[in-house]
């Protein structure tokens, strides 16, 4: 039998602590506990219904101390990380996922146009919702059609564009909220001023090589960069100060992004455990 199709004659139900799933047959008679459940979910590691068992889980919260029986869990994955048992960090994350922790975080994805920080921020995105928290993502192409319309791409206007990102940045990460920011943001003086301005901050340097970028060239830009059309381009004729001391390096000329995800929730993963403790 398919373990879609066992998984889906199962119902969920919950230890009194709300943290650990206990799997039942639509009897509810006790099939197993941790250990099938463990076992299920690295088996079920190709389906993609995690953020089904999650939300459940969530409604389970206002459940807490009693046990609840859920419906049925269908053919559904709970996220191997999630299922390791570490309920402070399981508890963070789901404090994080309502808002009510005292302070969110900053993911500062910088790099050069092409190097892969808005494709990177997505991953991320959907890695994190599936643990169902809230992710806000500030990417510096979107930004700088609203919040920043006024800005070029001067010295000056970069730096005025880095700060503003960095401010509403700041504001979300005191509300809570895991904020994901992609901004070329080339000079280091900046990035160091968003990281004093927002605080919890976690700074990524997607580092692919001029030459890949140029020839992702996702938007014709570096090309036209080349020819003369547009000038003051980062990587060509305007500079970009790498980062000497990322706490994430990303080397997206030879990762995949699912590699350069993993550093990274490696590392919001680690900042929300301590943040736990
Ligand atoms: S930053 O330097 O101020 O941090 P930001 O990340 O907001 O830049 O915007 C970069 C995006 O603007 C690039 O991905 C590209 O699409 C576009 N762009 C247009 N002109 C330039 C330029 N001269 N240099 C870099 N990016 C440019």
């Amino acid at each position: 039998m398919q373990l879609s199709q066992i998984v889906s004659k199962m119902n969920i139900s919950y230890a009194e602590d709300g943290l650990r799933f206990i799997l039942h047959q639509s009897d509810s008679r006790l099939v197993k506990g941790w250990t099938m459940q463990k076992t299920n979910l690295r088996l079920a590691s190709t389906q993609t219904l995690n953020r089904f068992a999650l939300q459940r889980e969530h409604e389970t919260i206002s459940k807490r101390n009693r046990t609840s029986q859920i419906g049925p869990l269908e053919s559904g994955l709970i996220s191997e990380t999630y299922s390791m048992g570490k309920e402070k960090r399981v508890g963070r994350e789901r404090a994080v996922s309502r808002g009510k922790s005292r302070s969110g975080l900053t993911v500062w994805f910088t790099g050069l146009s092409g190097a892969g920080k808005t494709t990177i921020c997505r991953y991320v995105q959907m890695e994190l919702a599936t643990r169902d928290i809230e992710v806000e993502v500030l990417d510096g192409d979107v930004i700088r059609k609203h919040l920043c319309k006024d800005l070029g791409f001067s010295e000056a206007d970069r730096k005025e564009n880095i700060r503003r990102i960095a401010h509403v940045a700041k504001l979300l990460t005191h509300h809570g909220k895991i904020v994901l920011v992609a901004a070329i943001s080339p000079y280091r003086s900046s990035r160091e001023e968003a990281r004093s301005i927002v605080g919890n901050f976690i700074e990524v340097y997607v580092n692919a090589p001029l030459a890949v970028c140029e020839q992702r060239d996702p938007k014709g830009l570096y090309h036209k960069a080349r020819i003369g059309m547009i000038h003051g381009f980062t990587g060509i004729d305007d500079p970009y100060e790498a980062p000497e001391s990322a706490d994430v390096e990303c080397l997206t000329g030879v990762e995949s992004p699912k590699e350069s995800c993993d550093k990274v929730m490696a590392a919001v993963l680690q900042f929300l455990n301590r943040q736990s403790k």
